[in-house]
């Protein structure tokens, strides 16, 4: 493969600015941030210098508009991504946009139209579906090592986000749903399959905490087209730092993953050194979880490289525009379905999947005339094996 050289654009200083910026420039080591926007001209030059980058500015239209790049990556708040998008369009540049992709999912379909008319690479950052562990779960699950995907669960909760404007619904477009179950989403729908059609949503979503004026918990289970569940569990105000965890059951196995948190590493420290330990860790003292590189578990390495060989390649990323617009639609439906306390259908006016191939989730054939129910060794060594008789709908059971 031909790797190029790319001199990139990035919109925002804050901390997804700042991962963005670590990854792209330790990832191939031929990357480069070029041109850097912040509100702030001098918080855009302290960046730029404490990141080796040529240009700071901070107007938006002439970072976008610099010659010199040729990529745009989106690191700003919500409700501007829109304005991003569209300058980042209009100058034919390739647009690798944060999550989540839009305020909603009318606006989200509107970005995907804008992009493709405009025939520029568009991707979406959604870095939680590319850890290292998560990516390696993802093809035992195509192989089929854990059978057909009957449920899936993940969870990320912490004590909230670090600035204003996450807590303020007009630029973030709702709270902790919309600023994590956008993650939690995509992940259970990677795990499913993206050909397989969210159909309906039931959520719970609530202000327990907070003097906000948008969800600081919910929980929603978005239902598929197979039968499949997907469970989305989100906090704001969960205590002891950030936890991300995904379970998948499937009916020839389980896959759980720790990804923060408990991470598989401990360590106790009786003085606190007041060292950062790791993203949204509460405490530097007592038991703590630190991580060993925090853009390779969050995914943000295996994210950009993806990003860039595809475009490299002239191929779509696995998370592109699309899915970015999937993810805000299903949270429509979320945030309907918590105001109604009934199931809400998912509104796509866009649907690219397969519905003729997908294949129901149902019971497993023992032989010609019976249904498998359960296999089960006893404590005595031998097999009792549960059947559903076909023609008569009995339900017996063998001892071998
Ligand atoms: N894991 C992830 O993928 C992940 C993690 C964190 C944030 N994000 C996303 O990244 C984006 C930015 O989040 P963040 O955590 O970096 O936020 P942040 O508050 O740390 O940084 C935001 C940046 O945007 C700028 N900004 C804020 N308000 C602005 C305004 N009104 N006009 C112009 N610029 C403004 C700030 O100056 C700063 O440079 C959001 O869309 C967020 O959802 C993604």
């Amino acid at each position: 493969m031909n790797v190029k050289q790319h001199k990139i654009t990035m919109l925002g200083t804050g901390l997804i600015g700042m991962f963005y910026t670590k990854t792209l420039h330790d990832h191939r080591g031929a990357d480069r941030v070029h041109t850097v926007y912040s509100r702030s001209a001098e918080r855009a030059s302290e960046f730029a210098k404490e990141w080796g980058i040529a240009k700071a500015t901070d107007s938006m239209v002439e970072a976008i508009n610099d010659p010199d790049t040729d990529i745009v990556v989106i690191g700003i708040p919500n409700h501007l991504h829109r304005q991003a998008i569209e300058l980042a369009a209009a100058a034919g540049k390739a647009i690798f946009c944060t999550k989540p992709l839009a305020m909603n999912g009318i606006e989200a379909l509107e970005l995907l139209e804008i992009v493709e008319k405009a025939g520029v690479f568009h991707g979406y950052l959604e870095d939680l579906c590319y850890p290292p562990k998560t990516l390696k779960a993802l093809e035992s699950v195509k192989q089929g090592a854990i059978g057909q995907v009957t449920w899936t669960r993940a969870r990320e909760a912490h004590p909230g986000p670090h600035s204003d404007w996450f807590w303020n619904p007009e630029q973030s477009g709702g709270g902790a749903l919309i600023d994590m179950g956008c993650h939690c989403i995509e992940i259970g729908r990677n795990y499913i399959g993206k050909e397989v059609r969210p159909l309906e949503v039931m959520c719970w979503a609530d202000t327990l905490v907070k003097p906000i004026k948008a969800e600081d918990n919910a929980i929603a289970l978005i239902k598929y087209e197979t039968g499949a569940i997907s469970q989305v569990e989100v906090s704001w105000t969960f205590r002891g730092g950030m936890e991300l965890k995904d379970e998948v059951a499937g009916t020839e196995g389980t896959i759980r993953i720790d990804h923060w948190l408990k991470t598989g590493f401990e360590m106790f420290s009786a003085g606190g050194t007041d060292e950062y330990v790791a993203e949204k860790a509460e405490s530097d003292t007592g038991w703590v979880f630190p991580v060993g590189d925090e853009v390779h578990a969050l995914g943000y390495q295996h994210m950009f490289t993806d990003m860039l060989d595809s475009l490299d390649e002239g191929k779509a990323p696995m998370e592109s525009f699309y899915d970015g617009y999937i993810v805000n639609a299903i949270m429509d439906a979320c945030y309907a379905s918590a105001e109604s306390k009934k199931w809400e259908p998912i509104n796509l006016p866009l649907w690219r999947g397969g519905d003729s191939q997908v294949k129901k989730i149902g019971p497993k054939e023992y032989d010609q005339d019976h249904w498998l129910i359960k296999e089960e060794k006893m404590p005595d060594g031998k097999m009792k094996i549960i059947l559903k008789v076909k023609a008569t709908e009995e339900i017996i059971q063998k001892i071998t």
